[in-house]
């Protein structure tokens, strides 16, 4: 059967193989899902040989998605945008890819949280990294009037905010109680919160309750920035599903079933 792979250096913290394996028993696909583990200097030679390697595509994930769009032969418009590619497949000889980050964000709120976007005006996005470049391009796309991104380092907030287009607009930390005072939705594209990372010190008082909370750090699964903003009344949404939801257009293309992101996969996750 069909075989596919994660491109990472390290590569043992990946959850894909757990996912996609899951699925592949699931639908009871005949195809196998693998772990690469390919330091930068021989990446673009690993992905120049997929075939021969017998891989009909893969993930890539950390420090390789820039170098992954660079290696493309034909690249979509997901993955041109963000100059990063996170999904690879094989068309005709030609190495394909996309970045199903803004999908996979898109897909868990509105899996989630339906409804999120009933209101459009604001946007605040924290970080400035590749998970808020995604996030950022992903909002505009959805039409949101302003999506400003925070980010201590400025330079790197307008670099981001850039992605989102005539919305996006770019600020410091100081800024930060004006902007949760006017926002529909927060989310927190930074590492702070995760496991072995210094806490997100964010004070929600000025924040709506109306407001949509959403956290792409999923270990722990609830954060404390989620767990606050539940207990004032908030719809929250954590970041396990758009982990899963990244997932789903990479196995469709390799293994031709459309996926679908159940409880159980959850659990297993986790
Ligand atoms: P990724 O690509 O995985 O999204 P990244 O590039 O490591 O992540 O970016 C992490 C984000 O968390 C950045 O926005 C970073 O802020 P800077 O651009 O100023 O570095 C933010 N971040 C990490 N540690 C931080 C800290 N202690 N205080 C404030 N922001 C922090």
């Amino acid at each position: 059967g069909p075989k596919a792979c994660v491109i990472g250096w390290p590569v043992r913290q990946s959850r894909s193989p757990m996912i996609h394996r899951y699925w592949l028993r699931l639908y009871g696909v005949a195809g196998a899902y693998e772990l690469a583990e390919v330091p930068p200097e021989e990446f673009e030679s690993f992905v120049g040989n997929l075939a021969d390697r017998g891989f009909v595509g893969g993930n890539v994930t950390v420090p390789h998605k820039e170098a992954a769009f660079r290696a493309l032969g034909a690249s979509e418009p997901s993955a041109s945008a963000l100059e990063a590619a996170n999904t690879l497949w094989l068309q005709n000889g030609v190495l394909c890819g996309a970045n199903t980050d803004g999908f996979g964000f898109l897909a868990n709120l509105d899996a989630a949280a339906a409804g999120w976007e009933g209101r459009r005006r604001l946007a605040v996005v924290l970080g400035a990294g590749g998970a808020a470049r995604a996030v950022a391009a992903a909002l505009a796309e959805r039409d949101f009037a302003r999506v400003t991104v925070v980010n201590r380092t400025a330079s790197r907030a307008f670099e981001v905010a850039r992605l989102a287009g005539r919305a996006g607009e770019a600020y410091g930390p100081d800024d930060l109680p004006e902007l949760l005072a006017e926002a529909d939705l927060l989310v927190n594209a930074t590492s702070l919160g995760m496991t072995g990372k210094p806490p997100l010190e964010i004070e929600l008082a000025p924040l709506s309750r109306t407001a949509v909370v959403t956290d792409l750090v999923y270990a722990p699964l609830e954060t404390d920035l989620l767990a606050a903003a539940r207990a004032r009344g908030n719809v929250v949404v954590d970041g396990l599903g758009m982990l899963l939801h990244q997932a789903a257009p990479g196995f469709e293309r390799w293994f031709g079933v459309r996926p679908e992101v159940t409880d159980e996969l959850r659990r297993i996750v986790v």
